[in-house]
């Protein structure tokens, strides 16, 4: 069957076997107004189609449409990137609005574009289906596993051991990808000390200096205007709602206890978040959209702050709807204000549905801290209290900065 020249819906071109008439050729050529047709001598692994206003290719299973402009500015050749820096070098403000390349071609890896100027962009395909929004819209940003305490113990995720854990990227590497599963780690065998215990976080990231210092030990001395400072119960909360970027990952380690109680309660709130999304959208939707203030105002003699932080309670990427941090904490939520009282009255429903799952028993893991036994806790995803507990109790720990944990997993090959 000889098919040449075809002017028909473009998939249905790009599927079909062509023979070429004198060599294996696969060219294509514009037939003005942006209409293209395609002359190829074999089953290509790609199709496109030059549209109005999209270039489109399937790829893959995937049908992407990609912007004119877009792919003007993505193009990865010698003198419009610098793949030595991985910058741009191109001045996108020098680009026009609405360019349209003049040709196009693919072969079984790429696509090539040829521009007004002569310039000619190649892209990999491969590159396009991993970088399209087709793409991404369907892949997870951060793959995680959801828990409820029942789950998480059956998961049975090790815990690592100091000495090998800080010789060895191997051991790094599975804490790591245990922390980016569930957003909880442990590291054992820590000595008891604040200086074993910074140690241990520095081979994670950095440490976030904070108002309340680099690494803090504290016991229940009210040296601090805050409830954590105390003997009392804490509700489950994540730390820092009152920063505009809350600390990424919080670290305790229990230098001591000489009484009862004071066990850590853990709560997977993206697991709950996501327990309202099923049986709710509407009120899911809500806590991502409606801006709420969180203060920590602290007036000693020798401690002065004030920070206020805004944002919803649930954050989203707003290409795939993941949660991505979830900023949780009726402490030091602040006055609302920043919405009408209609609003208002639908935000506490929201926020009564999503409380009812985080206080579900269920999903409540109780972890009893020890000298030696150092937790890393996502604070964007995992909420974090504690019992009462009597007796003298030292804990010690600090932030670390989210970006930098990522960082150090993406250096050793996970997706983070
Ligand atoms: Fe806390």
């Amino acid at each position: 069957m000889l098919l040449t020249r075809i002017r028909l819906p473009w998939l249905s071109v790009c599927k079909t076997r062509v023979a070429a008439p004198s060599r294996l050729q696969r060219s294509c050529a514009p037939l003005g107004n942006n209409r293209w047709q395609h002359t190829t001598a074999q089953p290509s692994p790609c199709s496109w189609k030059a549209r109005e206003n999209s270039f489109e290719v399937s790829y893959g299973g995937l049908v992407m449409q990609f912007d004119y402009m877009w792919l003007r500015d993505h193009c990865r050749s010698a003198s419009c990137y610098n793949s030595k820096t991985n910058q741009r070098s191109l001045d996108t403000a020098s680009i026009d609005l609405n360019i349209r390349p003049e040709k196009a071609r693919t072969d079984d890896e790429s696509l090539y574009l040829t521009w007004p100027d002569g310039h000619v962009t190649q892209y990999k395909l491969d590159w396009l289906a991993q970088n399209s929004y087709e793409g991404k819209k369907h892949s997870a940003m951060h793959p995680r596993s959801l828990w409820n305490a029942g789950s998480y113990t059956r998961a049975d995720a090790p815990s690592v051991s100091f000495e090998k854990f800080m010789t060895c990227n191997q051991e790094l590497k599975r804490f790591l990808t245990n922390f980016l599963l569930y957003g909880i780690a442990f590291v054992d065998d820590v000595p008891a000390t604040v200086e074993d215990t910074e140690k241990v976080t520095q081979r994670v990231s950095l440490i976030r200096e904070t108002m309340y210092g680099r690494m803090w030990s504290f016991t229940s001395d009210y040296s601090r205007g805050d409830t954590a400072y105390t003997k009392l119960a804490l509700d489950r909360h994540t730390d820092t709602a009152y920063f505009q970027e809350p600390c990424g990952i919080q670290v305790f380690h229990c230098l001591r206890h000489e009484g009862t109680g004071g066990r850590t309660l853990l709560v997977d709130g993206f697991n709950a978040a996501d327990k309202l999304l099923q049986r709710s959208p509407k009120l899911f939707e809500l806590l991502t959209q409606v801006p709420i203030k969180h203060e920590y105002l602290e007036n000693l003699s020798d401690h002065s702050n004030h920070m206020v932080g805004i944002g919803p309670v649930l954050n989203v990427y707003p290409w795939n709807n993941e949660v991505y941090m979830i900023r949780y904490n009726n402490y030091d939520r602040a006055v609302i204000n920043t919405v009408s009282h209609d609003v208002v009255q639908r935000w506490y429903a929201a926020h009564r549905e999503l409380t009812k799952e985080l206080r579900d028993p269920d999903n409540e893991l109780w972890v009893k801290l020890t000298p030696g036994k150092v937790i890393f806790i996502d604070n964007w995803r995992v909420l974090h209290g504690r019992e009462s507990f009597t007796g003298l109790r030292q804990l010690c720990g600090c932030y670390l900065t989210r970006d930098d944990v990522l960082n150090t997993a993406r250096s050793l090959g996970l997706q983070a």
